[in-house]
């Protein structure tokens, strides 16, 4: 590793045990029973994320390609940018199309990657490191949920939030992400979003329910998370993964569903949960998104919609935002 990668630890000692505690008892002990999507991504979690990406039925990624493909010189245009920041930037995959851009077009100085696995941001930061020698790159292990405090590195900066992460935050959480992402940016800055948008509802749950069972391997693995850091006795077998499609509110739901009636002994947070024959526990939300509703709740936040790009099937779409 070079001196032009560093990545910097901004997850309180601890926040592991800590924050995966106080997540759990409040989420499990209370119906209904939820876990919050970000302990999916430990090592193991993050590699098999990354195979969902490859995965047939997982059209977001691809999709989302398609539009870096053909719409990245133009982001490079319109912001100009010095310092490229990543939300969730996990494997930093097509991120490369956004960084090959800006740095033809003779802007880009640093790359910020944030993501609360570090076993990603490390392997992604020593990858680019050698493909992007002139490139600093400042990895920071973060929970984006947390207070922002985004890299001083030099602006204009553009914040890229991709692979329609903003929809696994329900309506409340995207309030107080976009308040917070809106307070660090100045004249000049940009937001660029990647949002999954409203279809088929056939289409989205096989999306989330692949054949090769990756993504149910994917959602149980939050149970290995539990079972290694709190001590807990889940056995993944024991349950079933779902997607379901919420019509109401318009997102994927992934649940894990017991097989069978039995009780989870969580030793380090001193409860056991009794679970029921068919009980589910809410694992994650994916939002889909539609052009108005996206736009407005933006506007609403202090973001004006400058670019709004689909694939050509419209499956996803690709924004850039400013403060307005
Ligand atoms: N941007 C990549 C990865 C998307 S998966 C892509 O488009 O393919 C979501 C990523 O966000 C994962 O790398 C995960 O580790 C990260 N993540 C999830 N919750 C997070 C949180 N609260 N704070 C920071 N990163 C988070
Ligand atoms: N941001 C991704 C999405 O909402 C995350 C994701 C994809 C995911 N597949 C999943 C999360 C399965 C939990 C389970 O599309």
């Amino acid at each position: 590793m070079t001196s032009r990668f560093t990545l910097d630890r901004r997850l309180p000692e601890h926040h592991l045990a800590d924050s995966l505690r106080a997540d759990v008892l409040a989420g499990l002990t209370a119906p209904p029973r939820t876990l919050p999507p970000k302990w999916f991504y430990d090592a193991r979690g993050s590699k098999l994320f990354d195979e969902i990406t490859r995965l047939p039925e997982y059209y977001p990624t691809r999709a989302e390609r398609e539009i870096l493909r053909l719409r990245a010189a133009d982001v490079a245009e319109l912001t100009g940018a010095r310092t490229l920041v990543e939300l969730g930037s996990g494997s930093s995959d097509k991120t490369r199309l956004l960084i090959d851009a800006l740095l033809r077009r003779g802007t880009l100085e640093s790359y910020a990657p944030v993501d609360v696995s570090e076993s990603a941001l490390s392997a992604a930061g020593e990858a680019l490191c050698h493909e992007y020698p002139g490139l600093r790159i400042a990895a920071t292990v973060a929970d984006f949920g947390d207070r922002l405090r985004l890299s001083a590195g030099p602006g204009p900066r553009l914040v890229a939030f991709l692979g329609g992460t903003l929809g696994n935050l329900d309506t409340a959480e995207r309030t107080v992400f976009h308040e917070r992402l809106r307070s660090c940016l100045g004249a000049g800055d940009a937001l660029l979003l990647g949002a999954d948008l409203v279809k088929d509802e056939d289409v989205l749950v096989r999306a989330y329910n692949d054949a090769q069972g990756i993504t149910a391997e994917f959602n149980k693995n939050v149970l290995r998370v539990l079972n290694r850091e709190l001590g807990a006795d889940f056995d993944p077998g024991s349950f079933d993964h779902l997607a379901v499609w919420n019509r109401g509110e318009e997102r994927i739901e992934m649940r894990l569903r017991s097989r069978t009636e039995h009780t989870v002994t969580l030793p380090a947070l001193d409860v056991k949960i009794p679970l029921a024959r068919g009980e589910e526990v809410r694992t994650e939300i994916s939002v889909k998104f539609r052009r108005a509703g996206l736009t407005d709740e933006l506007r609403r936040h202090g973001f004006a919609v400058t670019r709004w790009w689909t694939d050509a099937r419209e499956r996803f779409a690709l924004l850039l935002a400013v403060p307005r």
